[in-house]
């Protein structure tokens, strides 16, 4: 589904991402664990397309993708669920989804069902302000537009910030429904123990380059896994 091969990436003369290589499979999900400032929103926006590639490849289902504008990207199968949600807060949240598949040409009633069954609590809030739902709520919100575009590929920074331990169960069952829908996930999270027991491998990015990876079992047993991110 995507390949990353030896990727180089950053802002202006900075290079924040060197040398990194990473595969998620179809329908597979994928987290990347890294400390904070180790480049995993870099490497999330150089994947979707807004940050510009230094060197090294993205193929997106055999095609290379690395000069490709984002919204091209997103026309392929790619979507992003960004760091901080980025929501409209004065758009309602039927406006949300609906920008969520701006590029798509063929939105059906359908689509905004699917979305509201995935997320029941959005239904009974569609025309309410996006800016007056709670975190949790926007966070799903946030989720529901990316898959307004109907993605092959879901990329999520830290779903789960800021949200009580009920809701983070919530949001990461709702990421294995959506895998199991099809969609391949390339997961970024703080929250390591739950983002390993989710999803089946894993990569861990320090200082931009890739340290460690296998699968998500392996990774969760790993003694520099654990001391880093599972509290010893
Ligand atoms: N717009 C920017 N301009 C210049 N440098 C930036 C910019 N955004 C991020 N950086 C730098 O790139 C490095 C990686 O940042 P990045 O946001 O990718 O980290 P991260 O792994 O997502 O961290 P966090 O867990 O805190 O979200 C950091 O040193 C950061 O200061
Ligand atoms: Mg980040």
């Amino acid at each position: 589904m995507l390949k990353v091969t030896a990727l180089a990436a950053g802002y202006g003369e900075r290079k924040v991402l060197d040398d990194v290589s990473l595969e998620v499979g179809e329908s597979e999900s994928v987290t990347l664990l890294g400390a904070n400032a180790a480049g995993k929103t870099t490497l999330l926006k150089t994947l979707i397309g807004v940050l510009p590639v230094m060197g090294g490849g993205i193929f997106f289902r055999q095609t290379p993708v690395a000069t490709v504008p984002p919204e091209d990207r997103i026309r392929l199968g790619m979507a992003i669920v960004p760091e901080g949600r980025r929501i409209f807060p004065r758009m309602t949240v039927r406006e949300n989804l609906q920008i969520g598949a701006h590029l798509r040409d063929d939105v059906q009633l359908e689509d905004f069902d699917r979305i509201f069954s995935l997320f029941p609590r959005l239904a009974e809030r569609e025309s309410q302000k996006a800016g007056t739902l709670s975190g949790g709520e926007q966070q799903m919100l946030a989720i529901g537009r990316a898959l307004m575009a109907r993605p092959k590929l879901l990329l999520l920074d830290e779903p789960s910030m800021g949200l009580a331990p009920k809701l983070v169960a919530e949001v990461f069952s709702l990421l294995r429904r959506i895998q199991s829908e099809g969609v391949s996930i390339l997961l970024v999270e703080q929250n390591a123990k739950m983002a390993l027991q989710a999803t089946e491998r894993a990569y861990v990015l320090r200082l931009g380059r890739v340290v460690l990876s296998g699968s998500s079992a392996e990774l969760a047993r790993s003694v520099d896994v654990q001391e880093a991110y599972l509290g010893g």
